[in-house]
């Protein structure tokens, strides 16, 4: 076959991340400004044409097996189902994901289904409607929740829900959130929080760690790390059994310790970005434009070399925790996650 998207420290990349849009109708406190964020022209932002044609070189040429769609809040994109339809076209068809916050899912989970989507992570803080709407600045909850019910019956589970949690926020709900996932039956992830906020807010000192995760569920649930090996995932996974009268909950949670156990050196990750630009890493300073050479009628093989080239420069790793880490200056909203 085709030399893959290899770098510099031996790694592969097989899971693209294709940021579909960098706006979003929720204004989280660990990612967007209140005020929100200038938005991409429209003319600068990939069509359908273009993501479909450069996920299709990823697919055929790069050895890209796993696509996630994210955002922004890519259900924002009208032309979503149009995209995961076309993608799951592709030969050979990859696995196609998506992360969103569930904000009209429920009007589109069936149709999302019937395209070709295959699952869906969806990000939720807390089931508290007043720390919901402090968190996120909207007050969604409810639509939140009945897009995951939605997706759950349209076949897109199991579904993994994604948490950060905020010291004084919402950290006293991590058991409950826990407790509601299993009842549906959902996966629960506990992020630490990345400095990747538009306002600069992130503190190693304040943010909540795996290690304060794991003490914050210890009076209710008994934690077993999940033997199925880890592939790469960001979520290290964990058998959750409640405690005592809570002893018929059990089912598996993640935690992703991007901060404290970082998981780069096993990282099999390639992004793009809305304006079709490659990140080799979520972390990255510079990015690499395919856009462009698109648009000047590029050929795949010439578009497959750029990106080739685009992921070997890939850094080691981010170096959060060691002291030398700058933050980039694009936040969490335009790159995707
Ligand atoms: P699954 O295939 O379902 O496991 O997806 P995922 O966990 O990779 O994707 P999701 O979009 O749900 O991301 C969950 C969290 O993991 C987000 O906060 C991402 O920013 C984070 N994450 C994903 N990939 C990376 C990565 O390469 N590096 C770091 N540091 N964090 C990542
Ligand atoms: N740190 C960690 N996770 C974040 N997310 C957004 N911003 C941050 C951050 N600063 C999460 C969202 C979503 C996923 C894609 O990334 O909650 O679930
Ligand atoms: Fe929107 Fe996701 Fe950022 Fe929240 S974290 S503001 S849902 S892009």
């Amino acid at each position: 076959g085709v030399p893959g998207l290899v770098d510099r420290f031996a790694r592969t990349a097989t899971d693209l991340r294709v940021s579909l849009t960098d706006k979003c109708n929720l204004r989280c406190t660990y990612c967007m400004p209140a005020e929100g964020l200038p938005s991409l022209p429209r003319d600068q932002a990939l069509s359908a044409d273009e993501i479909v044609r450069l996920v299709g070189i990823a697919v055929h040429d790069l050895g890209v097996r796993q696509v996630r769609f994210t955002g922004g809040e890519p259900l924002l994109r009208k032309d979503l189902v149009e995209i995961v339809s076309r993608c799951a076209a592709l030969e050979p068809r990859p696995e196609i994901s998506l992360t969103t916050n569930a904000i009209g899912l429920k009007e589109r989970a069936t149709a999302l289904a019937e395209a070709g989507l295959d699952r869906v992570n969806v990000s939720l803080d807390s089931l508290h409607a007043q720390t919901f709407a402090t968190l996120t600045r909207r007050p969604f909850l409810q639509r939140v929740l009945d897009g995951v019910d939605a997706a759950a019956a349209a076949g897109l589970g199991p579904i993994k829900i994604n948490a950060v949690l905020l010291p004084g926020v919402n950290d006293h709900e991590a058991p409950n959130l826990v407790a509601w996932a299993l009842e549906h039956g959902h996966e629960l992830r506990f992020i630490e929080q990345m400095p990747l906020d538009a306002d600069h807010t992130w503190s190693r000192e304040l943010m909540v760690t795996a290690a304060d995760v794991r003490a914050l569920l210890a009076p209710r649930f008994d934690l077993a790390v999940a033997r199925e090996p880890r592939d790469g995932a960001p979520a290290e996974r964990f058998t959750a059994v409640g405690r005592g009268e809570e002893a018929t909950l059990s089912g598996t949670i993640g935690i992703i310790a991007s901060v404290t156990e970082p998981f780069c050196d096993d990282c099999r990750r390639t992004r793009m970005t809305a304006e079709g630009s490659i990140r080799s890493c979520l972390f990255s300073h510079d990015e690499t434009n395919l856009r462009d050479l698109l648009r000047a009628g590029g050929s795949d093989l010439e578009l497959a070399d750029r990106w080739r080239g685009a992921m070997w420069a890939k850094p080691k790793g981010h170096g959060i925790d060691d002291g030398s880490f700058v933050q980039p200056e694009r936040s969490m909203s335009a790159i995707g996650g």
